[in-house]
């Protein structure tokens, strides 16, 4: 069975994406730059299922097969450039959004290359970059019970890989993948993370993402 690191994972939104991989059956290890944190992290986790969440070092989490990138993004180039061997071909899936506050508001910002995918894709180019998981609140991935019914957007230059990931998403509790098409998508799909952001404190809401239209 495919084994999936997550770089930042002891955050909200990597751990929210652990637990339900983890309920998929899979063995996620949580990469943190402090091993006993994302130990301690992975201890509060408990997914349903086959699958498990341990925590270890971003170096033990990009030796997975598969790995997710989810730190910050003014420090998700710099984390993954000094994991390019490991993560030499493989998928690695970024869900990672440049986004600032202002006021109420999560504003886009674009990196030069126009989206944290294509920055990824430029600083480890034996990899094969997929984004996905951009829209989804992470509290609400964190409970098992929260009856989230989300879509996943995933984007990616390569069509395999693309569809693996859609494949893995729709094993996963409360969640259906869906691919939108190449890396040309990413600045949008990212950049309408931000939508989503305010809309949730504007509105004092947990909202995430489902498409009208499509068949199951
Ligand atoms: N929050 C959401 O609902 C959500 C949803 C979808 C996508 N995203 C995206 O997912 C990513 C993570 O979001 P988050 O809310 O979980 O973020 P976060 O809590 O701020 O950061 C995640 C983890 O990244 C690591 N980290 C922090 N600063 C770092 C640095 N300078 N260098 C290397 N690692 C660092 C930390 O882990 P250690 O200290 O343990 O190393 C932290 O626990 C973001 O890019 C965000 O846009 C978030």
């Amino acid at each position: 069975m495919t084994t999936v690191g997550i770089l930042g994972g002891t955050g909200p939104a990597g751990s929210g994406v652990a637990i339900r991989m983890a309920s998929a059956g899979y063995d996620v290890v949580l990469g943190s730059r402090e091993p006993s944190r994302a130990a301690e992290v992975a201890k509060g986790l408990t997914p349903r299922g086959s699958g498990s969440v341990s925590g270890a070092a971003n170096e033990d989490a990009a030796s997975c097969d598969l790995v997710i990138v989810s730190t910050p993004w003014d420090s998700a180039v710099a984390t993954t450039k000094a994991l390019r061997e490991q993560l030499a071909n493989k998928i690695v899936i970024s869900m990672v959004n440049a986004l600032v506050r202002e006021g109420k508001e999560l504003i886009p910002v674009y990196p030069p290359r126009g989206s944290m995918a294509a920055q990824l894709a430029f600083a480890l180019p034996e990899s094969t970059i997929v984004g996905a998981f951009h829209h989804l609140p992470a509290d609400q991935m964190l409970d098992l019970d929260s009856g989230l019914d989300g879509d996943v957007v995933i984007f990616s230059d390569d069509d395999a890989a693309r569809q693996r990931v859609a494949d893995l998403v729709d094993e996963m509790p409360g969640l259906r993948g869906i691919v939108a098409g190449s890396m040309s998508l990413a600045s949008a799909i990212e950049a309408f993370t931000g939508v989503c952001i305010s809309l949730n404190i504007r509105h004092k809401v947990h909202s995430y993402v489902k498409l009208g239209g499509f068949k199951d």
